[in-house]
């Protein structure tokens, strides 16, 4: 049975997505990234999407209330039954908090980088605006520069990923979000992985850490 209800936690740039996206295709879990459901709502142009822009442009976190809104909606679909992948989501105690009255996390996986080569994952990092493929300026080039290899849109740059902004969002982290790592410590249900690794070194190492404790079935 896949119950896993796993939580990722990690600085900006420490790999949260690109795990959860892995892990996501292996065992056919939902990926839920809190990131992605704002972009694509300032892409739409919603009513959240008009707010959050400024906020996310900044660094700034959005408010746990409409975060809370938006992840409730989101864990009571069907898909969610059997398990989640949380990626960006809960951000500080009181969504960790509220979370927990809900819906209880058996896993918490806890990415650890060094700043300096976070703030060179993130600058160079471009990304698909349609169909949301990550490119990096020096690890992972497209085969034609500036444009999607699978679907031929331009690539862009998060506005989020200028330096200044990143500078401000890793004080955002340390001051609002890592202490999770103690939370889901006390809880017992933590592990630390050392992100600072080849992509498939990380991902076999959450491999073993889910399947370790049985959460979960792979179907790829
Ligand atoms: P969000 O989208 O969640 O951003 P983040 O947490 O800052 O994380 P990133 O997406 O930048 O990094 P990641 O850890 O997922 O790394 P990735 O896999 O992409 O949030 C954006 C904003 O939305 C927030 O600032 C806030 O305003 C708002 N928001 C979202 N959730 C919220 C919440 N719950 N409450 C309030 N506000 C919220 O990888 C990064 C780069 O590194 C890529 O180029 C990738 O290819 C590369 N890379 C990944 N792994 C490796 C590796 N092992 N080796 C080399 N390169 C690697």
């Amino acid at each position: 049975m896949n119950r896993a209800k796993v939580v990722f936690l990690g600085a900006p740039g420490t790999g949260k997505g690109t795990q959860a996206k892995k892990l996501s295709a292996k065992y056919g879990l939902p990926h839920v990234s809190t990131g992605d459901i704002l972009r694509n709502a300032v892409k739409m142009g919603t009513e959240l999407g008009l707010k959050a822009k400024t906020i996310m442009d900044r660094g700034d976190l959005i408010p746990d209330e409409v975060i809370l809104g938006i992840i409730k909606n989101r864990l009571v679909k069907p898909d969610c039954k059997k398990g989640f992948l949380l990626d960006g989501f809960p951000r500080t105690l009181a969504q960790a908090e509220a979370l927990d009255s809900f819906n209880s996390v058996n896993c918490a996986i806890q990415i650890d980088v060094p700043d300096d080569v976070l703030v060179k994952r993130l600058v160079l990092r471009r990304s698909c605006p349609s169909c949301g493929t990550m490119y990096h300026l020096e690890y992972q080039l497209p085969r034609v520069e500036g444009v999607c290899d699978k679907c031929g849109t331009a690539l862009v740059q998060r506005e989020d990923d200028r330096e200044d902004v990143v500078k401000s969002r890793f004080r955002v982290y340390v001051e609002k979000t890592a202490p999770l790592i103690g939370y889901y410590q006390g809880k017992g249900v933590l592990h630390n992985v050392n992100g600072n690794r080849n992509v498939e070194v990380v991902f076999s190492e959450i491999v073993q850490i889910l399947e370790a404790a049985g959460d979960v079935n792979d179907e790829g």
